[in-house]
């Protein structure tokens, strides 16, 4: 690393292998005891597992204990895995619910700050600099985008513009006026800002944005491509949970752009077999699974993601990587015994000539088989055979590539339904069972 990126670098950045090694399993030590000692469900789970937090006297003991999923969180809804006094709560943030009963986080004033700091060194391994203006458009609210983002950027010392999405056409006057060097949104709505600057007959080319920081749902490297040719930006990938902390617990550095490193000073991962439950070596794909090692409020012990990834050595920091999501595993089609992932969709999509990028899936059943159409938006004054040529071109490659056969509508410039926030890419039409 150059000398003067390094000397950038915060302290935990700075530790070699065994000292980080050594820190994470005197923290994991003290989770792990927090834990037990002060939320009842902790204590209920080691102690059905058989395990006390003393037995973890390596790295590798982690993995006798036992998992925490989402559903705990809906049946301690909402307070129950706190482990503060109530009046030491000073932020709560909440899942949208949008797939059950929602979950509720919460943070100490010490868990705040590390937050910050963890968002700053998100953004300055993005290339974020003190000084720099950052455009802000995830949505603030319970989400943990726009807050995360927010008090990320002003702990590194930039100018926060905290837009939160939505009002699309005033976002594109608001980065013309104020001129901000970098975005923070997720990769969907950048799309829409994209369009919106072509509505409004504004060069996305030629704007102040030097770097996006795009995350909260999953993207795929032509995404990258697209976003970074049309933009002519840098686009990095942030990455992050409200269960964990939020935004922050792992980030792309913008030298390499080859994954995200994890913040493992302050979060341990592992990955997972999601059926067994298995930990996997370095390398292989599976389920991430958190353990935080410095919160106060809502530590959480083995957290299954649902998301997808392999964990690889770190290049560009001390700290591992994890690859790009591949999706979560609560977003996977199973379409005629093939597993298949909306990214899979994107990269196909986003390769083909005479579409935009914009697509929907529609799932849906005939007898006994589920059916998949891919809908895809013809690009403004592509030809009827441009057309044609672009749906043929989508089921080939979904065919070669997935190895299943799915539908393929092309469908009118401007018609599916446009990203303010985090995508929806399916849209489930399956009568319930
Ligand atoms: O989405 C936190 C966040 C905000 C991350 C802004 C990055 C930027 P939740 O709403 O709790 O928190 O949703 C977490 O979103 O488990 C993943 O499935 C997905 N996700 C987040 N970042 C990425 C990413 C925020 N970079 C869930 N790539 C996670 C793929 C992502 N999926």
């Amino acid at each position: 690393m150059a000398d003067e990126a390094t000397k950038l670098l915060d302290s935990g950045e700075r530790l070699d292998a065994a000292a980080l090694r050594a820190l994470q399993l005197e923290r994991l030590r003290t989770s792990l005891k927090h834990a037990y000692d002060d939320v009842p469900f902790y204590r209920e789970s080691f102690d059905k597992a058989g395990v006390r937090p003393e037995d973890c006297r390596s790295l590798a003991d982690l993995s006798r204990f036992p998992f925490t999923t989402k559903a705990d969180l809906r049946e301690n809804y909402p307070y129950g895995m706190f482990a503060v006094p109530r009046e030491r709560i000073r932020r709560i943030h909440a899942s949208s619910g949008t797939t059950g009963r929602p979950t509720v986080v919460g943070y100490t004033q010490n868990d705040l700050s590390m937050w910050a700091d963890m968002v700053a060194r998100s953004i300055r391994a993005a290339g974020g600099r003190p000084g720099d203006r950052i455009h802000v458009a995830y949505g603030y609210g319970l989400f943990t985008g726009g807050l995360g983002a927010h008090y990320g950027a002003e702990r590194l010392g930039c100018t926060v513009i905290p837009a939160s999405g939505g009002m699309t056409a005033r976002q594109v006057q608001l980065i013309q006026d104020l001129e901000p060097g970098i975005i923070m949104v997720t990769p969907s709505y950048m799309l829409t800002l994209l369009d919106e600057f072509e509505r409004q007959g504004v060069d996305p080319r030629g704007t102040s944005l030097r770097v996006g920081i795009f995350g909260a749902e999953p993207w795929t490297q032509e995404m990258r491509r697209e976003i970074e040719e049309r933009f002519g930006i840098d686009a990095v990938d942030i990455y992050g949970l409200s269960e964990v902390i939020g935004p922050g617990v792992a980030q792309e550095c913008v030298e390499t752009k080859d994954g995200l490193h994890i913040w493992e000073d302050h979060f341990f991962p592992e990955v997972v077999d999601p059926s067994t439950g298995e930990v996997l070596p370095e390398g292989a794909e599976g389920e991430l699974v958190f353990t935080s090692l410095t919160k106060e409020a809502m530590p959480v012990i083995r957290y299954r993601t649902r998301d997808l990834t392999r964990l690889l050595p770190g290049t560009a920091r001390v700290f591992r990587r994890m690859e790009k999501i591949t999706g979560r595993s609560d977003d996977m089609v199973i379409l005629r015994g093939v597993n298949l992932f909306p990214t899979q969709i994107e990269e196909i999509v986003l390769r083909t000539p005479g579409v935009a990028p914009h697509f929907q899936l529609r799932l849906t059943r005939e007898g006994r088989l589920d059916a998949l159409t891919v809908r895809a938006e013809a690009r403004p004054g592509a030809a009827p055979e441009a057309r044609e040529a672009a749906a043929r071109a989508i089921a080939a490659g979904v065919k070669d590539g997935v190895g299943v056969s799915v539908a393929v509508e092309i469908v009118e410039p401007e018609s599916l339904e446009r990203s303010v926030g985090k995508i929806r890419r399916i849209v489930d039409l399956r009568p319930r069972r």
